[in-house]
Order: structure tokens, then C-alpha cells, then sequence
């Protein structure tokens, strides 16, 4: 596909104020990533206030367009809209003229013509947003194409880390130089590890993928990580453990012997779970699998910040929506945020 393309190295990217999509973490590159989160942190701020909103994005239109299932994603994006006083509209493929044969480009300029700002994308082919933004004048943000990338996922892990390992993300780059991260499971099928290779290598990690052979992509040429086989190596060194579901939807069930055998090489039991450092973060995009990746104790122990990326993930996409649909001269701190 076009610009970001299917590759793996994160670009030089752009100023994050400047960008008009968001459709790979490469358009960001490491400034626009750190830029991306010093802004988020404004915005948890305001998320953590009694009444969690802003008038930043009044008088525009934020219209969620999923040909996926999600939860969070989606729920989590409309948040974010609304807690910028954005109006919302909703697509689901399943109760729209898709079902009568539309096409996805008849779509887009359907929505495009009543006079929307965004569209955030969520579809089960790779490539996706990409068509969808030239079919359109609103911004539009990736929010997850087949196996490929999930930029916000990304944004949102980077954050959570920043905050948990140095409390603001203006340290993000110091966070970030030289950390070890293990990310475990179906790398083959997750855009969330693709997305978050991209990051966490452009930020300056050591990222080490953990994967039966059947579970890694058949080429890694260019991907900036190295490769295991043994999770329990792996622990005692890593300080960040992402662990990724195993995508039954994509089939990925079949080239496993069985998810029994997959949990006791690559689950995080409670076992294994003592092997972790005292520091490390254990994270997950959810939907977790308990009992499959992860087991259901580990989920709650202290060091497992899975809630916090959900509650992050909110603040980071009012950042995102932010950075792109209000003009550049507002971006100054305390200025736009508060109108
Ligand atoms: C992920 C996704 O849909 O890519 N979930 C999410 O967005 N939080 C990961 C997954 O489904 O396993």
C-alpha cells in the first residue's frame, strides 16, 4: 500500500501537529511519537477531572466507520470525541447499506458528503485506511487493518509505559533508550505488534519476539528485533512484557498443536510468573485470554497495568483527534484545551 506502507522501520515522520491522518505509526516517527504523548498528557489531565471535558473540537464531526468487532477501540474513540465536545456518529457494517452492496467507496463519500471532520477506521483488510483517504477530505486515523498496524494501540502502550516507569512523558526518550520489551504470542497475525515494534524501536527499546516459529511472520527482513524461542529466558531480563492474544479469528488456533501446549511454552502462568524482575510492567492490548496467554491471577497482579493502557488509550486518542482537526496555532499547552 502507499504512504507507510507495509514496512517496518518507523520514518523520519512528521511533526505530530502538522500530520493530516494517522495511518501508521511511521507517519510519526520518534519526535512525533514523543510529541503525540507530551500532548496526552494535558489530556489525562482533563480526564481526570469531575466533569471530564473540553470545548476544543466543538462544531466538529468525529464518525467512527468499523467493519470489525471492538469494544474498546471503538468505545474508546467516541469517548475521547466526546470529551472534546466533537459530535459522533456511528457506522457498523452490520446494520448499514454495506449489507445492501455498497462499496466501501460509496460509503466514504456518503459519510464524506453530510460534511464530517475524521473518520477512524477500523477494517479486516490491510491497506484500508489508506483507499479510505483519498476517498475523503476529513482526517482519518487508523484504528486497526487486518494484520497490519493499529498506530493509537501503540501510542497508547508508549504512554503507559512512560507513565509507569517515570510518572510524565516528557521522559519518554529516557524511558525508552535501551529498554528491554518482550513481545510474546501471535506476532504473525497482530497489527498491535506491528504498530508497537515500530514505536518502541523508533523510541530507542531492545525489542525481543517471543513466538513459536508457526506464530512469527514468515519474514522478519527489516524488522528491528530479535528473535526466541524460550519465553522463560527471556523473563528474568525483560522489564516490559507484552503479551498478545492468540487470534482465533485469523485461524491462528491451527498452527498451534493445542492452546494447552501453546499456554505452557508462552503462557504467562502463575509459574512463570516468577521468573518476572520486581519492575517489570506486564502489559496486554486486551482482549485477553485467560487461562491462554496469560493466566487470570497474573492479570491482577500489581504489576500488570492492562486497565491503565485502556484508561490511557482514551486520553491518547483526545490527543490524537486534537493534533489533527484543530489548526496548529492552538497547540500550545492550557491554550486550545480549555478553548
Ligand atoms: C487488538 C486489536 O483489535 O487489534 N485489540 C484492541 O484494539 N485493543 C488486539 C486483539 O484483538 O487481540
Amino acid at each position: 500500500m502507499a504512504r507507510g506502507g507495509q514496512g517496518t522501520q518507523a520514518g523520519e515522520g512528521a511533526a505530530a501537529g502538522s500530520l493530516r491522518h494517522l495511518l501508521s505509526v511511521a507517519d510519526l516517527g520518534a519526535d512525533g511519537i514523543a510529541e503525540m504523548l507530551r500532548v496526552t498528557d494535558s489530556f489525562v489531565e482533563v480526564s481526570e477531572r469531575a466533569i471530564p471535558r473540553v470545548p476544543a473540537l466543538r462544531g466538529k464531526t468525529v464518525v467512527s466507520l468499523f467493519f470489525e468487532d471492538s469494544t474498546r477501540t471503538r468505545l474508546s474513540f467516541e469517548t475521547a470525541a466526546k470529551r472534546l465536545s466533537a459530535d459522533t456518529m456511528t457506522f457498523s457494517a452490520s446494520t448499514s447499506s454495506v449489507k445492501k452492496g455498497e462499496s466501501l467507496r460509496d460509503t466514504v463519500e456518503t459519510i464524506t458528503a453530510m460534511g464530517i471532520d475524521a473518520i477512524v477506521v477500523r477494517h479486516g483488510s490491510a491497506g484500508v485506511p489508506w483507499q479510505v483517504a483519498r476517498w475523503t477530505d476529513a482526517a482519518v486515523i487508523n484504528a486497526g487493518d487486518g494484520w497490519h498496524e493499529h498506530p493509537t494501540q501503540a501510542l497508547l502502550d508508549c504512554y503507559t509505559i512512560g507513565q509507569a516507569r517515570a510518572g510524565a512523558a516528557s521522559d519518554v526518550e529516557k524511558v525508552f533508550a535501551g529498554l528491554r520489551v518482550a513481545i510474546v504470542g501471535d506476532v504473525a497475525h497482530s497489527r498491535v505488534a506491528r504498530s508497537n515494534v515500530l514505536a518502541f524501536a523508533a523510541l530507542g527499546a531492545e525489542v525481543t519476539l517471543v513466538a513459536p516459529p508457526t506464530l512469527l511472520p514468515p519474514s522478519l527482513a527489516g524488522w528491528p528485533v530479535t528473535v526466541s524461542h524460550d519465553l522463560d529466558a527471556v523473563l528474568p531480563g525483560a522489564e516490559v512484557v507484552y503479551l498478545l492474544r492468540i487470534q482465533r479469528e485469523r485461524a491462528s488456533e491451527a498452527l498451534l498443536p493445542s492452546l494447552r501446549e501453546y499456554t505452557a511454552g508462552y503462557g504467562l502462568t502463575r509459574d512463570r510468573s516468577r521468573l518476572l524482575r520486581p519492575d517489570a510492567l506486564v502489559m496486554h492490548p486486551g482482549p485477553m485470554n485467560r487461562g491462554v496467554e496469560i493466566a487470570a491471577e497474573v492479570a491482577d497482579l500489581p504489576c500488570s497495568v492492562v486497565t491503565r493502557q485502556v484508561a490511557n488509550g482514551v486520553a491518547v486518542r483526545m490527543a490524537v483527534l486534537f493534533l489533527l482537526l484543530s489548526h496548529p496555532a492552538q497547540l500550545e499547552p492550557g491554550v486550545a484545551v480549555d478553548g
